[in-house]
């Protein structure tokens, strides 16, 4: 493989993968991971890469067995894997894609909890949870507190003014609709919250009630239905801010979002949706019209037969599903029927992405 450097002192290489990149000398010195510039335990840097000076210069370098050796003009040298490099220049990431999904699966991501000690099965949950949005499993315990457990095999619980976790079941003068027996229909959780809580787990301890049945949609599948079929609705969607508020005794939260919120690129980022907590801005009526038919059409595509996922979840079973793009909902419950209860907590996206980021790395 050859290797040169074109006129303005960059690095480039004769290989298909690198044909659309010119590598500048401070972007590859600062990436020198000999233990005289980075800290074998910990991977961070043992210099400023700011005072580095910024006409440093490549003055030799060659191609030999995989790998890119290289020396800089201030006496610095270091080589680099082709392949790492590769992976550095696409920016490529272990986390898989999210994967659109609607009510129509074959087989449901359902993992069994006895056989998550085996590090492969852990892994291939978390690839799943990344590329679906949720998983459920099955065989875990009846016992009160198994959610913070469970949660904890991630990272850390994120408590909130509900607690470290919170008892859905039904009861006098709630401060949620939760805790009532009502149905209740697809939404995110807490979009008052600032941030949203990332990826909500809910253990089923008892579920003998008539009615109680579980649902899920995929609020990034939805999104890409409006966007494919319905281009003005979306902009409408995507560009309005509405105020989602909580209000009890002790605090009053509030935060502004999108229904469908995407990233600068356009890209799909979140999902918001609580008909129970929204307060639409004030708009010229004839825009306002426009943002009602857009979320009526939302909310009865979040509904349909075709997005939306119905289970039920049994005792002993938990369903954990991130809080940003998949809805989730409940039908109604007979209180008299029998007894109901669920435990719920949050955990960041970090803990997932960072598992499954250290599961899938050799380091
Ligand atoms: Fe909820």
């Amino acid at each position: 493989m050859k290797v040169f450097l074109n006129e303005s002192g960059c690095l480039l290489l004769d290989h298909s993968e690198f044909k659309n990149f010119s590598i500048h000398p401070l972007w590859l010195r600062e990436r020198l991971n000999s233990e005289r510039y980075l800290d074998q335990n910990n991977y961070q840097r043992l210099y400023e890469p700011s005072l580095l000076d910024s006409n440093i210069k490549f003055s030799k370098f060659c191609v030999e067995n995989n790998y890119l050796k290289v020396e800089f003009t201030d006496n610095s040298k270091g080589r680099f894997l082709i392949g790492d490099l590769i992976n550095d220049l696409y920016s490529k990431d272990v986390i898989p894609n999210k994967k659109p999904w609607k009510n129509n699966f074959k087989n449901l991501p359902i993992y069994d909890f006895k056989l998550l000690n085996d590090g492969e099965n852990f892994k291939k949950l978390l690839c799943d949870f990344q590329k679906l949005g949720f998983v459920i499993v099955k065989n875990t315990s009846v016992e009160e507190g198994t959610v913070i457990k469970f949660a904890e095999m991630f990272g850390p619980v994120r408590t909130t003014n509900f607690g470290k976790h919170f008892d859905v079941v039904s009861k006098p003068n709630p401060n949620d609709l939760a805790y009532t027996s009502l149905g209740i229909k697809a939404h995110t959780d807490n979009p008052y919250r600032k941030p949203m809580p990332g990826i909500q787990i809910l253990h089923c301890i008892s579920n003998e009630a008539d009615g109680g049945d579980s649902s899920l949609v995929d609020g990034f599948a939805v999104a890409e239905h409006f966007k494919n079929n319905e281009s003005e609705m979306y902009k409408m969607l995507t560009e309005t801010d509405v105020l989602f508020k909580f209000v009890d005794k002790d605090i009053i939260l509030e935060n502004y979002g999108k229904l469908i919120e995407l990233d600068h690129r356009g890209k799909y980022l979140q999902s918001r949706f609580s008909g129970r907590l929204d307060y639409v801005p004030y708009l010229e009526p004839y825009q306002l019209q426009k943002f009602y038919e857009a979320r009526k059409k939302l909310y009865h595509l979040y509904e349909s037969e075709e997005f939306e996922l119905n289970f039920r979840l049994e005792s002993g079973m938990l369903m954990m599903f991130d809080n940003i793009r998949v809805l989730h909902g409940r039908t109604e419950y007979d209180v008299n029927s029998g007894f109901r209860h669920l435990q719920g907590c949050y955990i960041d996206h970090d803990s997932t992405e960072g598992k499954l980021r250290r599961l899938s790395s050799p380091l």
